[in-house]
């Protein structure tokens, strides 16, 4: 059950929040009236977004990896706007390859580093702060690739599986002190995560906007899970559960299998090039 959220404008820090679903959220969440503040390793974009949202929006530099300056971060913010009320992690990378063998190792790595270790540095600092007044929200956006394996993103499903189960067990460890957690599952997103990827004939893509939607719905109400799509979710589920054979012909017959093992590379360059800066 969601737990009943605060009313009014609320404090809310959203890393990885200059492009793509974190700024699509970002700019919903400032139109609804919330105090918004967006962390993004990218610090200068995300200034500039912020200012064309107008004033209840700041960007800040963040890189999420390193836990000491997002303790700080949060720090900083709470002593500018007062209490955070909600943290949503959602930076992170995917990095596209034939298999895991094809995979840059620096980028295997870092794909934990942002999407894992990022998400639970934030989780762990928020906590600290939210726990002792008894309310906040923590959300993490994972991925329908943190439950069910997808060839060409191992690693990325790695971290995600990761983002998943660390989710739900904090939010047990922390369900009597007042916090409460959110775990977004999206599908396919139209942002540069997806440039140059292949298509299956039953996996709709969603814009940024659509899964802002759900993501803010989310804030609103405290619900504990988003999966968008709902047909894709149902999917990713019923494929974990089926024999891992009829799995991997499911795939092969729907396509998913060549989402990110069939890319086209000059499409993708820039983005591949970008998460590795
Ligand atoms: N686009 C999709 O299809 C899709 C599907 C499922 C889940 N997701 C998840 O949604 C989230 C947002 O992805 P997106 O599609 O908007 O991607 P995006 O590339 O458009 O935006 C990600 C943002 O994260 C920032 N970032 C990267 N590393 C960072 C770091 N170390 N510290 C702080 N910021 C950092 C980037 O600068 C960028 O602005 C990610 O966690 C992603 O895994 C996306």
């Amino acid at each position: 059950m969601s737990k009943a959220q605060p009313q009014g404008p609320r404090t809310i820090v959203i890393t990885g929040a200059a492009r793509g679903i974190g700024l699509a959220t970002a700019t919903i969440l400032a139109g609804r009236g919330h105090r918004v503040v967006m962390s993004d390793i990218d610090g200068d974009l995300a200034s500039e977004e912020a200012s064309a949202l107008g004033e209840r929006a700041s960007g800040y530099g963040l890189d999420v990896t390193d836990r000491d300056a997002f303790r700080e971060h949060l720090q900083m913010v709470e002593g500018e706007f007062g209490p955070i009320d909600v943290l949503v992690n959602n930076a992170g990378i995917a990095s596209a390859s034939v298999n895991i063998l094809d995979q840059d190792p620096a980028i295997t790595d870092r794909t934990i580093e942002i999407n894992l270790k990022g998400v639970m540095n934030g989780t762990i600092e928020a906590i600290r702060l939210m726990e002792p007044r008894g309310r906040g929200q923590i959300v993490n956006v994972a991925s329908l690739a943190g439950v069910m394996g997808v060839p060409g993103l191992a690693a990325y499903a790695a971290s995600k599986f990761g983002v998943v189960g660390f989710t739900e067990s904090v939010r047990s460890e922390f369900t009597d002190k007042g916090l409460s957690f959110t775990c977004v599952m999206p599908g396919p997103v139209s942002t540069g995560m997806m440039d140059g990827t292949s298509s299956s004939p039953i996996v709709s893509m969603l814009t940024p906007k659509e899964m802002a939607a759900g993501i803010v719905a989310a804030v609103e109400s405290g619900r504990p899970r988003v999966a968008l799509p709902r047909s894709s979710y149902l999917l990713a589920r019923l494929t974990s559960i089926l024999p891992p054979a009829f799995g991997i012909r499911l795939g092969r017959w729907t396509k998913i299998d060549r989402i990110y093992t069939h890319i086209d590379p000059a499409a993708r360059a820039a983005y591949e090039e970008r998460i590795r800066r």
